[in-house]
């Protein structure tokens, strides 16, 4: 089995990936923009062959390469598990006729609009939205959507330019602050919590399925420095309080022809307990929440993942063990990290259900909250019981502080 996978080093958990494949028997052809001689040496330990190409996101010249390098060998697979990447893994696959989602089926997991278009065809709920590309047409929209709504971009990551607009008044200067964002999407606001729905499918059926609850909304956390984001995987998935949710997860990947491969799905549950669809991508998580999952359950996902896109098995137990919690800090001040206030005690306390500290060292400068989730670094912890994680989460992220000068 040969398989070119998008980006083997970088984002950092690539990496595992590429270790996943080439774990399971699989020549892993890996194509990037990282110098062949930066690569780690673990990853290089892992690739049959390496194309280095200028700018991995420039698609045309991708698909042009990959296809002049590739000529007169066969490959089985197109992999790629970076949102960005998706769409030219799946442009790869046609060209070559190679098994796996095409590339209308990936739009469906790409474009919010088209995503939601889907999914309501199939008779499931999503926000009432509207695409607007001028404000003339994002005023038209609000009046017709109502307050709260939300504007945000069409194709967005991590809440970058999302904002809840609560009334009139509050609507133009938020139609200001989105003057670059070249295709919106205005919509209702769905009050409620906010779950993910994660999978790992083998022909659109899940072989691992996995739910997390986030504390506080992302929304929220993004919009506030001072919050310590929690995200805690949901050991329990058979309560009455998640059905709907993962109901509604299963039918997305059937209304939008999922194939093999991971799914991170978001989705709200109304106070009244109905459940609304929020997004989708057909690639796992960030953040970190593969790892959370391999704490879930003690396996390695990394590898299942491989095994199931190229072999279409799933080998490793679902029997979930814990909910693990993710702990994500950001310092007060800026510059670098001088102090880090309670850490030692709580390792202490808590030695037994902590499985990773990755907070940033003293003198490392600090990230840039907006852009990056995991922030001046995280925590991870696991317990069986899900209010003690939650407590556990809650004290993590109060009597932690970083500080930077
Ligand atoms: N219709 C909505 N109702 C309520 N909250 C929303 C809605 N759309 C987005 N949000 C909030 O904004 C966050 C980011 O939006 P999302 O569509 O998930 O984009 P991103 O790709 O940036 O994650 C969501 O996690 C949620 O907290
Ligand atoms: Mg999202």
């Amino acid at each position: 089995m040969k398989a070119v996978f998008l980006a083997p080093s970088y984002p950092p958990e690539m990496q595992e990936y590429t270790r996943g494949l080439a774990e399971i028997g699989v020549d892993v052809y890996g194509v990037g923009d990282t110098p062949r001689g930066a690569l780690p040496e673990k990853v290089r330990g892992h690739l049959a062959d390496y194309l280095q190409v200028p700018r991995i996101l420039e698609e045309d010249d991708v698909v042009a390469r990959v296809t002049a390098w590739l000529k007169g060998r066969a490959v089985d697979r197109v992999l790629a598990n970076w949102e960005v990447l998706v769409l030219t893994a799946a442009r790869l696959r046609e060209r070559f006729g190679v098994p796996g989602m095409t590339v209308d089926t990936v739009n469906g997991f790409r474009d919010k609009q088209l995503m939601k278009e889907r999914v309501a065809a199939a008779g499931l709920r999503v926000p009432h939205a509207f695409r607007v590309k001028t404000v003339t047409e994002a005023r038209a929209a609000a009046e017709r959507i109502g307050y709260p709504l939300i504007l945000k971009p069409i194709s967005g990551a991590g809440s970058a330019d999302t904002y809840k607009v609560e009334d009139d008044a509050a609507l133009e200067p938020t139609l200001a602050k989105m003057l670059h964002v070249g295709e919106a999407s205005c919509e209702e606001f769905i009050d409620g919590e906010e779950f993910t729905f994660d999978t790992v499918c083998i022909d659109g059926r899940p072989a691992f399925a996995n739910v997390c609850q986030y504390l506080p909304k992302p929304l929220v956390a993004r919009t506030n420095e001072w919050i310590s984001p929690v995200i805690v995987t949901v050991r329990n998935l058979d309560q009455a309080k998640l059905a709907g949710g993962i109901g509604l997860g299963r039918k997305v990947l059937t209304a939008l022809g999922m194939g093999d491969g991971f799914t991170h799905m978001e989705w709200f549950r109304k106070p009244n307990g109905e459940v609304v669809f929020g997004e989708i991508g057909c690639r796992p998580g960030g953040a970190h929440l593969v790892d959370q999952m391999n704490y879930t359950c003690d396996i390695d996902l990394f590898r299942e993942w491989a095994r199931a896109v190229c072999f279409g098995e799933f080998r490793a137990p679902t029997v979930r063990k814990y909910n693990a919690a993710i702990i994500f800090k950001r310092a007060i001040g800026q510059g670098r990290i001088t102090r880090v206030d309670g850490l030692r005690e709580f390792l202490r306390r808590y030695r037994d259900y902590v499985v990773e500290e990755k907070l940033l060292p003293i003198g490392a400068p600090r990230r840039n909250w907006k852009h990056t989730l995991v922030s001046d670094g995280y925590i991870l912890l696991r317990h069986p019981d899900w209010d003690r994680a939650c407590e556990l989460a809650m004290e993590a992220a109060t009597d932690i502080t970083m500080y930077a000068e």
